[in-house]
């Protein structure tokens, strides 16, 4: 950290669903490279996984490096742990399956720093060097989760509708409310559909449920995003060359799509201030 940096407030961002397979990681990289790339932003992405896949995606994983598991065991500073990457405007805290013996560990740490806080803390210390820290979390529940929704001013649930993509949400929100004692207050932006297909009839009814009520009543089982996410296969050719959809396939649906999810969550932010006392 130098001296005469521009001073920033950091907005966190947790991506989550407790079920596996549903677009995390390919959001949070590419939400990542967009606010960096097309935005201008400093973006600290905290790879909240054991797989390692944003660390991955990012090319810096390494089974040896420090990080999230280490700040969370206060191993390590948060400064000693942030890797630079080949964007200049995005810098991440790698993950490994260390991450897996720290949330076994910390389940029956009882001394020192609330276990529940740590991640926070160590996020304050880097505040002001970032615009947003996007947190991508394993399909879990652990102590490390628990981390990351204390950090956090807003979540995303990334959402790929299937007949299975639902069980899980409400036990998702129900945890994140139990956790309002570390965390009285956190947005939720809304369920991100993703992988959608184009004119896929019980897809399409999926998504109304998931919506509940209708539009003139204003019920709604879940807040949706207006930015849906559609199914291109070059979205998978990009964990092998390590670029965002973007770069790889700009005229890809999932390129356009990812860059209206950025202008998206960008406004939400703007219309959505945190009270700057209960932030990192
Ligand atoms: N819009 C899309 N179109 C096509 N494939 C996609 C799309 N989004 C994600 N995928 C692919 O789906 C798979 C799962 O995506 P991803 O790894 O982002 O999910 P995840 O929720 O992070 O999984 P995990 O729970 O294991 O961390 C990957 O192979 C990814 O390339
Ligand atoms: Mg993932």
């Amino acid at each position: 950290m130098t001296e005469n940096r521009i001073k920033r407030k950091m907005r966190v961002l947790s991506i989550c669903n407790l079920k596996g397979g549903v677009g995390k990681t390919t959001t949070a990289v590419n939400l990542a490279g967009i606010l960096a790339t097309d935005f201008g932003k400093r973006v600290l992405v905290i790879d909240n996984d054991q797989q390692g896949n944003a660390s991955q995606f990012f090319q810096v994983f390494h089974p040896d490096n420090i990080g999230t598991a280490e700040i969370l065991c206060l191993e390590n500073e948060i400064d000693d742990c942030i890797k630079k990457t080949s964007n200049p405007n995005i810098d991440v805290v790698p993950a490994n399956m260390n991450l897996a013996a720290a949330n076994h560990d910390l389940i029956s740490r009882t001394s020192g720093m609330p276990t529940q806080i740590r991640l926070r803390e160590a996020l304050k210390q880097v505040a002001e060097d970032y615009d947003f820290a996007i947190i991508d979390n394993g399909p879990n529940l652990e102590v490390s989760f628990i981390n990351a929704i204390v950090s956090s001013d807003d979540f995303i649930i990334p959402v790929k509708i299937d007949k299975y993509s639902f069980y899980g949400i409400s036990t998702l929100m129900d945890q994140i409310q139990d956790m309002s004692y570390w965390k009285p207050h956190i947005n939720f932006v809304g369920c991100l559909v993703t992988m959608q297909h184009s004119g896929n009839q019980l897809e399409n009814e999926g998504v109304e449920w998931l919506a509940g009520g209708h539009a003139s009543t204003g019920n709604q089982r879940y807040k949706i995003m207006n930015t849906k996410i559609k199914y291109s296969p070059r979205v998978n050719d990009t964990t092998f060359g390590s670029e965002l959809i973007t770069v790889l396939s700009g005229r890809s649906q999932a390129a356009r799509n990812y860059k209206e999810l950025a202008a998206e969550y960008l406004e939400f932010v703007a219309n959505n201030a945190v009270d700057d006392t209960a932030r990192v």
